[in-house]
């Protein structure tokens, strides 16, 4: 058997259905089947630059894998935007006596392991994003559920919309990458799907529903992501709803949401058929994760244990085909995972009803 070791983990970026589900098969599998100990860092890349970290014991991941959340609480901490971060980091994890750390996250939480990595420092990615804007793994954990919760919301939208005989713009996130938008849109049949990757006329977007009202259909679904955006000659008409003053995170990201707000009221003054919007938000990414996720992010966790102790540092788990495969982490890091325009031609834009 392989020798123990003392393995860290965190959870970074914002948080994601599954996360408890990966926590729980690491600590289960490193425990188990190698009598590994875990240290939990609290709150992402924060919990690590002030050393809070503790040990996550069996009985604590017992009962989380349909929780939710994460227990490890999470932030958007960067620590290369904190003085003297990166030391911080490497002194903290000498301190704990950390082997190999296990960080969880999106490109940001990976873009900080990635450097880290570079720098010498031990640690091992798992991939986890709502959004899958990830490249490297086919799927990321998280987006599964989001989709299903969007999807769920648009079913209910669409019967008080045909009561009313109204426009639904539903906002779904995606801040780079059309996914859940496309996604959701394609499993409930809606009129209009609007991403990121292709910037839309919003007199083209109004022309198709008044197409539709000729046709005799008097309310429509339109679904929305966060960061898609009016096309380039249009951007000026466009409000400042996207950026919420301006706000960014620690990593530069924009604060998002209003493009559905503000597209609304689009519709409205050039159609004159009455509009509401719906922006879903935080709540795509709250609640338990379906089955699916549960089940990836459960693979997820073993493969990190395990790609640890075969000495895969540097590296994330991955959804390559129907197996979990690791990368190296600038396969995942840094490089977005746009919407597949093709897979959007073939599969959406033809069934847009
Ligand atoms: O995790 C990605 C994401 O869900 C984006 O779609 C969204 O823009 C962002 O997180 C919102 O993050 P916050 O929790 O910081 O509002």
């Amino acid at each position: 058997m392989a020798p123990a070791m003392r393995l860290g983990i965190l959870t970074g970026g914002g948080d994601c259905p599954g996360l408890n589900a990966v926590i729980r098969a690491v600590v289960m599998t490193a425990r188990g089947d190698y009598g590994d100990t875990v240290i939990g860092f609290q709150d992402g890349w924060r919990g690590v630059l002030e050393r809070n970290a503790q040990e996550i014991t069996l009985p604590a991941v017992r009962n989380i894998l349909a929780q939710g959340g994460t227990i490890l609480g999470t932030s958007r901490t960067n620590p290369f935007a904190e003085e003297g971060g990166p030391d911080r980091v490497r002194r903290s994890l000498a301190a704990e006596g950390i082997d190999a750390l296990i960080a969880i996250g999106g490109d940001d939480t990976l873009g900080v392991a990635l450097k880290l990595s570079e720098m010498g420092v031990a640690v091992l990615g798992v991939p986890k994003t709502i959004d899958n804007d990830l490249s490297g793994t086919d799927v990321t954990f998280g987006f599964h559920t989001a989709v299903q919760i969007a999807t769920d919301a648009i079913d209910r939208l669409k019967t008080t919309a045909e009561s009313h005989h109204r426009v639904m713009v539903c906002e779904v996130m995606g801040r780079h990458a059309g996914w859940i938008a496309t996604y959701a849109g394609i499993a409930s049949g809606v009129a209009d799907i609007l991403v990121p990757e292709a910037p839309f006329d919003v007199d083209e977007v109004c022309e198709r529903l008044k197409q539709r009202h000729d046709e005799g259909l008097y309310s429509s679904i339109l679904v929305v992501a966060e960061g898609a955006l009016p096309a380039a000659d249009r951007k000026a008409e466009r409000p400042e709803v996207l950026a919420h003053g301006g706000a960014r995170d620690a990593f530069g990201n924009l604060r998002l949401g209003g493009i559905g707000s503000w597209l609304a009221e689009e519709i409205e003054k050039k159609t004159g058929f009455e509009a509401r919007v719906t922006i879903l938000g935080h709540v795509q990414r709250g609640g338990t994760p379906t089955a699916f996720d549960r089940v990836l992010a459960t693979r997820f966790g073993i493969a990190a244990v395990n790609a640890v102790h075969d000495g895969a540092i540097g590296r994330m788990v991955a959804l390559q085909g129907p197996k979990i495969v690791t990368v190296p982490l600038a396969e995942g890091a840094g490089k977005k995972k746009y919407l597949d325009m093709s897979f959007y031609d073939e599969v959406a834009r033809p069934l847009l009803d």
